[in-house]
Parts: structure tokens; sequence; C-alpha cells
């Protein structure tokens, strides 16, 4: 297998999606939201994943930011949080959020080795740019590819798609990695060499693929091409 291009998830694979309530958390008179920052964290992004879900399913569409908007209004109920200056900060931190630390090395590795680099995300093409730029590691990528361009979240087929529309390469040339294992799952049945970085060390999901390899994170990505 000769893989050509490497595909990542954005969202919890490339950033730190608890970095928004956990940096927010720490600001001044920010102390109820230090009491329960990971709880809303968690809330916060299993809602943003159920509405992409339902919306899909529903053939409901709107985009991430919307998405996420939502699953932040929701999290802040369900933690007593009514304070729409606390929902402003989450949300313009969210929208730069950091990546894991091991990423600028790691695409570099891969850049160096030749790939194809390319984001393959649920976030709008304007949530992605400003991470990316907030991330510094626009210089490794060639493409951000959104779900915008065919009005669906992953794992809709549709979305991987994508790859073959943008590369022209078939599936046994694709990596494509992934902290999300629905993600991997929907990659997988699609047809590409998937990674599954289990960072939390999660019990696998049962569906219908399972990855080819599961990391604790990134790292090792470079050498396993
Ligand atoms: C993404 C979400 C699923 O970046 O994490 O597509």
């Amino acid at each position: 297998m000769t893989i050509t291009t490497c595909i990542f998830d954005a969202y919890g694979t490339l950033f730190d999606v608890n970095a928004a309530a956990r940096q927010v958390a720490e600001e001044p008179g920010q102390d109820k939201l230090a009491e329960v920052w990971p709880k809303l964290s968690a809330d916060w992004r299993a809602k943003q994943l159920e509405y992409s879900w339902l919306r899909s399913i529903a053939d409901r569409h709107i985009d991430f930011w919307q998405v996420t908007q939502d699953g932040l209004d929701w999290a802040m109920d369900a933690a007593g949080l009514h304070d729409n200056a606390l929902r402003a900060r989450l949300l313009a931190v969210y929208k730069e959020l950091p990546a894991y630390p091991e990423v600028p090395a790691m695409l570099e590795a891969l850049k160096a080795k030749g790939m194809n680099i390319a984001i393959l995300s649920n976030g709008s093409p304007t949530m992605l740019v400003s991470a990316v730029r907030s991330a510094g590691i626009g210089q490794w990528l060639d493409d951000v590819l959104s779900v915008e361009e065919v009005g669906v979240f992953k794992p809709h087929r549709a979305v991987y798609d994508l790859v073959f529309d943008h590369y022209g390469e078939t599936q046994d040339k694709v990596l494509f990695v992934s902290s999300n294992g629905w993600d991997v799952s929907g990659a997988a049945g699609y047809g590409f060499a998937t990674i599954w970085v289990n960072r939390a060390g999660l019990p696998a999901d049962r569906l219908w693929a399972s990855p080819h390899r599961i990391l604790r994170d990134l790292t090792e990505i470079p050498d396993l091409i």
C-alpha cells in the first residue's frame, strides 16, 4: 500500500476542543465555570456532534458554527450558566483553538515525505481558516476541505468523496486520521486506510468498520508511512 495523501479530521484530532472551556475557566472572575468546565466542555462537544448527525438524518443542514453555538447553549443551560458575556468569550476562544503539541512536527515530517496533506472537517470554512491560522499550521496544509461543499455532515459518504474530487486518488492511497471513532468507521468503511487517535483511552465504537491502527497521539504517524 502506497499512501500519497494524509487527511486529518480537525476538531479533537488536530485542534484541542477542550481548550476553550479550560482556558476561559482560568480567566479572572470565572469561578463558576472553573467548577464545571470539564462537564460543560463534554456536554458542548456531545451536543455539537449529536446535532450534526440529527440534522444530517433529518435533511436540515445548517453550518457547523451554528451547530457549535446550539451545542454550547444546551451545555450552558445544563450547567445553570446564564451569562451572555461568557457565551461570547467561549465562542471567541473556540474560533482560535490551539493545535495539540505534537501537530507541527508531525505535519512537517509528513510534508518532508512528500505527502499531500489536508483537513477534512465538519467545520465551516470560516471556522477552519481561523483555527488553522491561530494554530499556525497552514504552511504544511495543501487544502482545508469543509463539508459545506456537500451540505451534509460526516460520516455521510459524500463527505469522504471530497478527497477524490480534490486529489483524484483512490481510497487505497489515502490515510485518514481522526480522534472520533465514528468518523474513523465512516472512513474505514469508505475504503481509506485509517488511524484512530484514541487520546482519551475510550472503548472502540461498535459501528460498521474498525480502524486499521490505534494510536494515543499523532507523533508516530510519519514513521508509519
Ligand atoms: C470535525 C469534527 C467531527 O472536525 O471533529 O469534522
